[in-house]
């Protein structure tokens, strides 16, 4: 038996469920269909179960996209205020933690639990562990075959995410649909990943894992200064997470360590105040002490402080604040938080998310060519793309 919808909403995660409600509630017979056992599974694990839900500053520039002013007209739209509005009339606690950041108090799950209510309250359909099967243009809309039978609708929204985590569910669905319907895709990599190093670097860094460090991370004219932790596989903190999404391989990355110290002027003040301090000691006041012997053995620097010229002071500085690095690649989807790339935004009406050339067809959240930096704006951008559809379906 086929059943009839306004719009069918594929994937159940922040896009699509923000879709869903808002079209439910504007009177719109919605299904959404998952293939997950659970709704908004990335949302649970989000912020260490704490879902950065939004930041206060997300706008544009802290995106990266084909077409950098795409993302303008949702984010204008949907701004972090009114997902904030909608958090408070559900009375879930919150705080910013830093940068604009905002978290739940308590747990991830409350706001899934928030989304849930909300579509209840828009009569929306759910149903889980549904795998999707072919979809194809009806006459008047889509069709979209399931395991116990075919839905159709005049409207088809993808949300279904991108390739990262493939462990939590995520299938790249929604590139096969685009190229399905003749869109482009763009090229996808994993993004907001940690780094790896080449065996010889990471044996040469080994006894710096589990090391955390305030830096500047920097990759051409782009620059994150937040913390860095050096682990066993490589590189990895919110500075090198951010980078990574700027990085391609073969490049090298800069490190500053301590980029607020005048590395240089402080170890001149030490050698001034006691010469005979060593190098790894005076270091070892502004980095972590086995950071600082790090440095200390890798540039044999042996004699005291008094002994070393300001040529010798200033090679140390650039060692530590001018690092150069290659990494070797990424740990790839198996642990980004996102995908980069993704539905040529050329192809989407930015107002509504609507493809161009395939009137009801929509693609929002992740899928789409829009990839937020750390720190809340991927959930904005899934929140922003995900009511804005919803208003124009
Ligand atoms: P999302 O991936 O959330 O949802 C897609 C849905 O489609 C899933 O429910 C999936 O099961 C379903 N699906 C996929 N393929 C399907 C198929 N073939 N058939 C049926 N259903 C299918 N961002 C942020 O702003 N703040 C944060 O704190 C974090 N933290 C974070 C931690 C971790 C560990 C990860 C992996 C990611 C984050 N993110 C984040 C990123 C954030 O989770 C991501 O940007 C959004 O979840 C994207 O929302 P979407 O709705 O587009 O996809």
């Amino acid at each position: 038996m086929t059943r009839r919808y306004d719009v069918v909403v594929l994937g159940a995660g922040a896009a699509g469920m923000m879709c869903a409600l808002k079209a439910g509630q504007r009177g719109l017979r919605v299904l959404v269909l998952d293939h997950a056992r659970a709704p908004g599974e990335k949302i649970r694990i989000s912020g260490g179960g704490r879902c950065n839900f939004t930041n206060l500053h997300a706008g544009p520039a802290n995106y990266i996209s084909g077409n950098r002013h795409f993302a303008k007209s949702a984010l204008a739209r949907y701004t972090p205020r009114d997902f904030l509005a909608l958090v408070e009339k559900h009375r879930i606690a919150w705080h910013e933690k830093t940068l604009g950041q905002l978290f739940c108090d308590d747990s991830a799950k409350d706001i899934i639990r928030m989304l849930l209510a909300e579509m209840q309250a828009g009569d929306v359909e759910l149903r889980l562990q549904q795998p999707v099967g072919a979809v194809e243009k009806s006459e008047d809309g889509f069709r979209i075959a399931l395991d116990g039978g075919v839905v159709e609708a005049r409207a088809l929204v993808v949300a279904t995410g991108g390739k990262s985590i493939p462990k939590m569910g995520a299938t790249g669905l929604a590139y096969r649909i685009a190229e399905q319907f003749g869109l482009p895709v763009t090229e996808t990599r994993p993004a907001l990943v940690p780094l790896t190093l080449e065996p010889a670097m990471l044996e040469k860094l080994s006894a710096l894992s589990g090391i955390a460090v305030e830096a500047e991370v920097r990759h051409g004219k782009t620059g994150f200064r937040e913390a860095l932790l050096f682990t066993h596989r490589g590189l990895s903190g919110p500075s090198i997470l951010q980078i990574s999404s700027y990085w391609r391989e073969g490049d090298a990355i800069t490190l500053s360590l301590e980029p607020d110290v005048d590395l240089f002027a402080r170890l001149k003040q030490a050698r001034r105040d006691n010469g005979r301090q060593a190098v790894q000691t005076a270091l070892g006041e502004i980095l972590p002490r086995r950071l600082a012997q790090f440095f200390a053995e890798d540039l044999r620097l042996t004699a005291p402080l008094a002994d070393q010229s300001d040529r010798a002071l200033q090679a140390i500085s650039t060692a530590v604040q001018a690092w150069s690095l290659k990494p070797a690649g990424s740990e790839g989807y198996r642990t980004a938080e996102v995908t980069l790339g993704g539905v040529d935004v050329g192809a989407l009406d930015s107002r509504s998310m609507q493809a161009k050339a395939v009137p009801g067809l929509y693609f929002i959240g992740e899928c789409v060519d829009v990839t937020g930096w750390l720190g809340g704006y991927n959930f904005q951008w899934a929140w922003a793309s995900g009511h804005v559809c919803g208003e124009a379906l």
